[in-house]
């Protein structure tokens, strides 16, 4: 059974439940009220107008006007009447005699005051009438025969069968049916604007959620659905698509993922099988005997162990970049103090900036200050390492100027290494620090390298919690940005 049918099914069970129940209230108030259980039946056969007394009551009205019709006379024997009133008596009704303006008959419950002029006048054309009418404050419903007491139309005379009613219960019996009406009415329509409303904001939203839960089972994570109230169900709607949102990114993030899998293994057999087909060229020339002379056979060999140690360095370089990529590479972060570890490590370097007679600027602030920051000394120089080769690399004019910087922050200080090299083109920034990514021109101008060092460098400085970042311009030089977290002592 679907929610909606449910819905429709409790909505009506509440309409039905709750006029029975005001029925059932109406009617015990009425009972109430007069005191009658029978009043609440009569009148939904007829108004008392037409039916004013009961059918015993009736009977005896009938045994009454055909005495009247038949013989009046004895419409003035005291003791029939009486007999008459007590039947009348015994339910509830009364009985009153009239002839002419004189009062033969009153029921003493209709009290000694009675007088004929307070009744309703003589109808000739119409013998017999049912009504209602007010006697002093009390109001009754009458059953009335006129007749004539003689031959002489003149001599007129009236029974009146009477039972007093209450004029609220009359009010109540008038306005029931109504009042019924418009809470039946009410309550259908409040019903039906409240499954409407239940509908929109519950059974819609759900369908929705629905629908987008099978298209996400076929695989479709395309659509976008948005939460149309802040409530529960809204809520719910957010959840899901935040959860669609999640998917759909770690799906793209997936798809790639397996395409720098499939990008990274071209590159690796590509960037393994040039120097392995020239160590396969060298070894087969040794085989055939081409190397006839000492020396060159120690060229073949020599060269044989280029290759070899540039392919040692390009599996390591791999297998240090895997290995920082799955947070396997462990770090063992230290205080560092910046200015004289960057001096270190470049005077390591002097052979190489010596012979290419590079121009080392140094900005930093005077000795006495020290600036300290927490790294992993030997990746830090792994870093600085790479990024002065780079610069090494691809200065070819001269002077070749590289200008190395540091400057303390309030929480993190800045190491810049700054050469007047060639520049990377803008539309090749966004990739640099992906692995194998090379410009066209390195690739051309035959530079060692396998596009592994910025990515490397990346990785380092993210294990640091630091960061990296690139500015070139092309023709005036690159500019690479460090920064790191200060160290702080917590003694
Ligand atoms: N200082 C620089 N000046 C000009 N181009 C640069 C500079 N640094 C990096 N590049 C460009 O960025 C590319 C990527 O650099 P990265 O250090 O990652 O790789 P690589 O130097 O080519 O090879 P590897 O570092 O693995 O030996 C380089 O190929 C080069 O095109
Ligand atoms: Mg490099």
């Amino acid at each position: 059974m679907s929610i909606r049918f449910r819905l429709l099914l409790s909505f009506a069970a509440v309409v039905i439940v709750s006029v029975i129940l005001f029925v059932s209230a109406a009617y015990l108030l009425s009972v109430a009220v007069t005191g009658d259980f029978r009043s609440i039946s009569s009148f939904y056969r007829i108004h008392y107008s037409l039916h004013p007394l009961s059918e015993e009551e009736e009977s005896i009205f009938l045994d009454l006007k055909y005495l009247a019709k038949h013989d009046p006379v004895l419409l003035q024997d005291p003791e029939r009447l009486q007999s008459y009133d007590l039947e009348l008596k015994m339910v509830q009704a009364g009985l009153v005699v009239r002839r002419n303006e004189q009062l033969v008959y009153v029921s003493p419950m209709l009290g000694e005051s009675l007088q004929a002029s307070e009744l309703p006048a003589y109808e000739m054309n119409n013998y017999s009438i049912r009504n209602t009418m007010n006697l002093g404050s009390r109001f009754y419903s009458y059953a009335k025969f006129d007749f004539s007491f003689g031959t002489k139309a003149a001599d007129r005379g009236s029974i009146y069968v009477l039972r007093e009613r209450s004029p609220f219960a009359e009010v109540i019996r008038m306005v029931l049916p109504i009042l019924i009406g418009i809470f039946a009415a009410v309550l259908l329509i409040t019903s039906l604007l409240l499954y409407r409303y239940v509908t929109r904001k519950i059974i819609q939203p759900l369908e929705r959620l629905k629908q987008s839960a099978e298209h996400i089972k076929e695989g479709d994570l395309t659509f976008t659905l948005k939460p149309e109230s802040g409530d529960e169900i809204g809520q719910l709607v957010m959840t899901f698509e935040q959860m669609r949102l999640r998917l759909h990114e770690s799906i793209q993030l997936q798809l790639r993922y397996e395409d720098n899998r499939k990008q990274l293994l071209s590159n690796i057999s590509h960037d393994l099988r040039t120097p392995i087909t020239t160590i396969k060229g060298y070894a087969e020339g040794i085989r055939d005997g081409v190397t006839n002379t000492q020396e060159k056979l120690d060229r073949y060999v020599g060269a044989i162990h280029t290759r070899a140690t540039d392919m040692e360095k390009l599996v390591d370089e791999l297998l240090y970049f895997s290995k920082l990529d799955l947070n396997k590479e462990p770090y063992s972060f230290q205080q560092l103090e910046l200015v004289s570890f960057l001096k270190r490590t470049l005077d390591e370097m002097a052979i190489e900036l010596d012979q290419q007679r590079v121009q080392l600027t140094w900005e930093c602030p005077p000795p006495p200050e020290a600036i300290f920051v927490l790294a992993d000394r030997e990746k830090l120089r792994r870093v600085i390492v790479n990024l002065v080769d780079n610069s090494l690399k691809y200065m070819v004019r001269d002077p070749k100027i590289l200008t190395i910087g540091v400057k303390r922050g309030p929480e993190q200080s800045d190491i810049w290494i700054k050469d007047n090299g060639p520049g990377i083109k803008p539309e090749s920034l966004p990739y640099i620090f992906e692995r194998f990514y090379r410009e066209e021109e390195s690739r051309d101008q035959s530079a060692p390298g396998y596009g592994l060092g910025l990515a490397i460098a990346k990785g380092i400085m993210e294990g640091h919690g630091g960061d990296i970042s690139i500015e070139s311009s092309v023709g005036e030089g690159t500019t690479v940005f460090l920064s790191l977290q200060n160290f702080v002592d917590h003694r």
